[in-house]
């Protein structure tokens, strides 16, 4: 049983709930109005300004019947109606004690332990059934890298990977890149080397926030693909040395790709970006792509240079990474803005060719959120 009560001349109103309070301003409660001439109907969307609503905005009256909360506002007069779940749910009167590098509860970082349960799909099921295709988009949130298998062998099946969520971001290197590599003991030139574990174009802003591999053969031995969770890198840079972490997150680094006609990426950004509020939004990670950083002031260039290494070095420490093979048919997604990726050297004879693409999450993460808001919609 709730009870209302009205404090500070109408300026706010807390509610009670099992012994514990909650209080909400009157101006956001107003601004959070549901009716008809605040929110459109439909589509929802404020129909309202800010500038529409008085500044004097105060609470006048305050009721509950059951599970409905009736307030009055002055000076418009207006009454308006809450329930009282969607209140609780959107509750904004707690502690702040978010430690900076903090990560929202859908997201779970990882290390090599995630081996042994990978967040991996059946294509065709995932294509056929709905609520397989939001588990696997759920997984891609949560870890920020998910496998698909038994996909077709086709040119482009890529394609049908992006279309399960979102849409293509092409770029530069087109809607689609190749990564074929003919593997040749006699000539170095074509023998697949390792990659160092990075964020793929960091040099853009915004960066795409996915990228999806898609693998149409295999018969090089090899060449596994490997990613790192680059939020797990930046907490373990930051239990190791705020300090570190710090000159990582507070300071840009400058990133560039001008690598062929017409073409001058440049952003400026930190290795590892935080909120206003500290939490962890992205990592950008990428030996071959960093330009001379020069916002570091010379007192901390030392410190930074200290920390960038350290963060390689997490990075490249194996208890860090998951490693898997892509057969011909399978496929990644892997987020961009949070999980590295990298080939492991290729050894002996043989193809290994690869199909790539960007999107973004934003897709990924409204599809997730429809399917799922619709599974809710049928169990009610
Ligand atoms: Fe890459």
């Amino acid at each position: 049983m709730a009870t209302l009560s009205v404090h500070d001349n109408g300026n706010h109103l807390a509610i009670q709930v099992q012994g514990k309070a909650k209080r909400f301003h009157a101006m956001w409660l107003r601004d959070n109005a549901w009716d008809s001439e605040t929110r459109a109907v439909g589509n929802g969307q404020r129909l309202l300004a800010l500038r529409d609503i008085p500044a004097t905005t105060t609470i006048a009256s305050a009721a509950i019947e059951g599970e409905t909360v009736t307030l009055v506002f002055a000076p418009e007069g207006k009454s308006v109606t809450y329930q009282l779940g969607w209140l609780m749910d959107n509750a904004y009167d707690k502690a702040d004690s978010n430690d900076t590098g903090w990560t929202a509860q859908s997201v779970e970082t990882w290390d090599s332990d995630l081996m042994s349960d990978l967040p991996v799909a059946d294509f065709t099921k995932v294509s056929a059934d709905n609520h397989a295709l939001a588990g696997w988009l759920k997984q891609v949130a949560r870890y920020g890298f998910g496998k698909l298998e038994n996909g077709p062998v086709t040119d482009l099946a890529l394609m049908q990977v992006v279309d399960l969520f979102g849409f293509v971001r092409e770029t530069n290197y087109g809607r689609h890149f190749e990564v074929r590599t003919e593997v040749n003991p006699k000539n170095l030139a074509y023998t697949g080397l390792g990659l160092q574990a990075h964020t793929d174009n960091p040099y853009r802003d915004p960066v795409p926030s996915l990228q999806v591999l898609y693998c149409l053969e295999s018969s090089a031995a090899g060449g596994e693909n490997m990613v790192v969770d680059g939020f797990r890198a930046a907490q373990r840079l930051r239990e190791e040395s705020p300090e570190w972490f710090d000159v990582l997150s507070q300071y840009c680094a400058k990133f560039e790709y001008a690598g062929e006609d017409d073409v001058v990426l440049r952003s400026r950004r930190p290795m590892i970006e935080l909120s206003p509020d500290g939490e962890l939004i992205a990592v950008r990670f990428n030996n071959r792509s960093l330009a001379a950083v020069t916002d570091v002031p010379f007192e901390k260039m030392d410190s930074y240079y200290a920390a960038y290494r350290r963060l390689g070095e997490i990075i490249d420490d194996p208890e860090m990474e998951v490693t898997f093979r892509l057969n011909p048919g399978e496929s990644f997604v892997v987020d961009n803005t949070r999980v590295l990726h990298a080939r492991k050297a290729y050894s002996g004879a043989g193809t290994r060719w690869l199909q790539g693409c960007y999107a973004d999450k934003d897709g990924l993460l409204s599809k997730l959120a429809s399917l799922q808001a619709k599974t809710l919609a049928a169990a009610q």
